[in-house]
């Protein structure tokens, strides 16, 4: 009998876009110019005083553990931006540092979810987060929405969707992958569902909140939960804010029961975070957030091209997102066109043919929960996306239709 692997992971996809990447790793080996539309990072550097105190902070002691949460300088500091942009102010101790945001949140389900457990999450979704709670035996409850919706929930359909066995919540605001952001009274309306309905847990990944467009305000719910708030949980990181994904920070902010068990978690896996990354971080926090708003405004530019864009494709509809970097795309239209001698039949088969045929990476919309529909990450200059809107014109104009 040949070993087995754990049945845990029977449940578990691996990630798709893998053959996507793969694909376009062999096409830019053969010497084609990829437009990479898939990303999920900014393409700008950290502010150069982020990379500065690294530096420095090399020539102290950065090569010993730290405590498993922190350093607790930078668990201030986070309490102290956290203060400044979000308007609440946890305490240090509520807060652990993690390696990026996904750690902190596959921490919390192994923290909080087993066999039984429900976790409610709305589609579409960040991809980790159902796998990760199948990954610990538990179920996760996907609640729709529609385009004509905004791709947000409604009270009715999250109060539909709660149950005595459900254990958490994930809200995402803005969202990987519609880019679509809860007005504060549209978030509201949701805590007081939750708050009456359910005893879960409310996770809000607010990883995007910085990056926000049109004078859209991100309201924490964390100002709005009141007398739940010991049993809300906040996550974040430097990430996406300050173009800072490969230094792999992040964090979640949790009622102090919680965090304990997160530091019992982290105790036992991982230890601390990467020390000089640490410290990297504690200086893009706690410095000036000029470079903060730069890249916001360049974001907010880009997305007027890329959504401008993806409107000219015949058939294609894409609605204005609030913030984050993507456009979220109904490709629909596209099924019947022939690649490869087949009909395009899946938003798979689009992302392909757009990759194949246009050399435009994305990633499909089945991924996210949302089949029909592709992610267009505008986190590239707006050369660069004019010339991969053009590029799938020609392809779709030039093509040959079922
Ligand atoms: C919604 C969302 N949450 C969390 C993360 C993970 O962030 P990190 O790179 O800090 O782990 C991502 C990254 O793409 C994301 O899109």
């Amino acid at each position: 009998m040949p070993l087995s692997l754990a049945r845990r992971l029977d449940a578990v996809q691996p990630s798709v876009t893998l053959a996507m990447n793969a694909r376009a790793a062999d096409l830019r080996a053969k010497g084609a110019d990829v437009f990479a539309f898939g990303v999920g990072e900014p393409d700008f550097e950290p502010p150069a005083f982020v990379l500065e105190a690294a530096r420095k902070a090399l020539e102290t002691s950065v090569s010993k553990y730290t405590a498993v949460t922190g350093i607790p300088a930078l668990k201030q500091a986070i309490c102290a931006r956290t203060a400044a942009v979000r308007g609440w102010t946890p305490k240090p101790s509520q807060v652990t540092v993690t390696i990026g945001a996904k750690h902190a949140l596959f921490n919390l389900a192994i923290a909080l979810y087993e066999p039984g457990d429900e976790v409610v999450i709305p589609a579409p979704f960040w991809v980790s987060y159902p796998e990760q709670v199948k990954l610990c035996g538990a179920e996760p409850v996907i609640v729709p929405s529609d385009e004509a919706s905004g791709f947000k929930m409604s009270p009715a359909a999250f109060e539909k969707a709660l149950s005595p066995r459900t254990k958490a919540v994930i809200l995402c605001t803005p969202s990987n992958p519609t880019g679509s952001a809860y007005s504060e009274s549209e978030l509201r309306a949701l805590v007081e569902v939750w708050k009456a309905k359910s005893d879960s847990y409310l996770i809000v990944d607010e990883i995007y909140a910085d990056l926000v467009y049109d004078g859209f305000k991100h309201v924490s719910v964390a100002t709005m939960v009141g007398d739940a708030a010991d049993r809300l949980i906040i996550i974040d990181g430097v990430s996406k804010t300050y173009a800072m994904t490969g230094w792999r920070i992040g964090w979640s902010i949790a009622p102090d029961k919680v965090a304990k068990a997160l530091d019992t978690v982290q105790g036992q896996s991982t230890t601390n975070a990467t020390a000089l990354a640490q410290h990297a971080a504690l200086a893009a926090v706690s410095g000036p957030q000029e470079e903060v708003e730069r890249m916001r405004s360049t974001f907010e530019s880009r997305r007027a091209v890329m959504v401008e864009g993806l409107r000219s494709i015949p058939g294609v509809k894409c609605r204005m997102p609030e913030g984050a970097f993507y456009a979220f795309a109904d490709c629909r239209s596209l099924y019947g066109i022939i690649h490869n001698g087949k009909p395009l039949a899946t938003d798979e088969d689009i992302a392909f043919f757009f990759l194949e045929a246009a050399h435009v990476a994305t990633v499909p919309g089945g991924a996210f929960g949302a089949p029909g529909y592709i992610r267009f990450s505008y986190a590239t200059s707006e050369d660069r996306i004019r010339g991969g809107i053009a590029s799938i014109n020609r392809v779709v104009a030039a093509a040959k239709r079922a």
